[in-house]
């Protein structure tokens, strides 16, 4: 119950099997799967686009703002039973436009469930959207136009999906224009594409936040670089073994990267996918790296500062950790 924020998870992540199949049978929508237990047996991956077909497949049983509302709060829920306090979430609108689905009801649901999680379980709840890659840089910035209505419940911008022929600087005038809108920005690099995506990630889109960043490891300069920019690099280690991005936790790279004072933190991904949420990923890299009480708390740590939240928040968020 270590007190740690979450920074890397996707909303659409969250989406537990037997929610799934009752959000279909709610909206009326047609599966391949027929229970939530023959849902669980297809959940192998080859690979990342291998997952994001079955992920983008389960992205359509959900349809309206009550849907969103119910999604969120089920996560927000259950992280701050594992003692999250604040969840910074990922969310990509563009699949449930493709669907016809307002981004009014995406956004109003999640938001509405961000304000309830807050009262009722005392969690700090805040949207990151999300753009996807694999589609192109003009779509991207539209995504930006729809989401301005909201833009005062939407605190920052991020891109996700197929990695690998999709380097960042394709979407290099997405972030900018992010940035010009006041967005905190986040991009995904170094999952299964190159190390030189990292790199490219900072200095052609000039993101706040890695995530992922594990290709980074291998190249001493970059690290050093991470380290002397305080670079945060929201890693995910079960998801990095469910997608064969690493084949054994015990060389996984997180803390040969703490160690060289790179701001490395821990998180699910897409927990309903990957077998855990937040506390597993913690328990896994510190059971296959041997992690101390004290390096664990510096991941913890690490969390709170690399997060987007005020610094007085930061500051509170700090204090109570060092006082666990
Ligand atoms: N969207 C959801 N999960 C993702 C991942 N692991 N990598 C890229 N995009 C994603
Ligand atoms: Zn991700």
């Amino acid at each position: 119950m270590l007190p740690k924020a979450e920074l890397h998870v996707h909303l659409e992540g969250t989406l537990e099997p037997e929610d799934l199949v009752r959000f279909a049978a709610r909206n009326r929508v047609e599966l391949p799967w027929q229970s939530a237990e023959q849902l669980r047996a297809a959940y192998t991956f080859t690979g990342l686009e291998n997952f994001l077909s079955v992920y983008f497949q389960g992205c359509r049983v959900l349809r309206t703002r009550e849907d969103f509302r119910e999604l969120t709060l089920a996560y927000l829920q259950r992280a701050a039973g594992q003692g999250v306090r604040r969840a910074e979430m990922l969310f990509g609108p563009q699949a449930f436009l493709d669907h016809g689905i307002p981004v009014d009801d995406q956004v109003g649901g999640i938001t509405d469930a961000i304000a309830e999680a807050r009262e009722t379980h005392g969690i700090d709840g805040a949207l990151l959207v999300s753009a996807h890659r694999h589609r192109n840089e003009a779509d991207a910035l539209e995504l930006l136009e729809l989401v301005r209505p909201w833009r005062d419940r939407v605190l920052g911008a991020g891109l996700g999906g197929a990695e690998r022929g999709n380097p960042p600087a394709k979407f290099a005038r997405y972030f900018a224009a992010a940035r010009a809108e006041g967005y905190r920005t986040t991009c995904h690099a170094g999952e299964e594409g190159p190390a030189a995506y990292v790199a490219e990630a900072l200095e052609e889109c000039r993101v706040e936040r890695i995530d992922h960043g594990y290709a980074a490891a291998e190249h001493p300069d970059l690290v050093a670089r991470l380290a002397g920019d305080q670079v945060t690099l929201t890693m995910c280690p079960l998801s990095n073994l469910r997608l064969h991005v690493t084949d054994d936790l015990t060389t996984y790279p997180l803390k040969r990267l703490m160690d060289a004072g790179v701001p490395v933190t821990v998180n699910s991904d897409d927990p309903a996918y990957f077998g855990g949420y937040v506390n597993e990923n913690y328990a896994a890299v510190t059971e296959a790296l041997g992690l101390t009480e004290t390096e664990v708390k510096t991941l913890a740590r690490n969390s709170f500062s690399g997060s987007f939240a005020h610094p007085e928040e930061v500051r509170s968020l700090v204090e109570e950790l060092t006082g666990s």
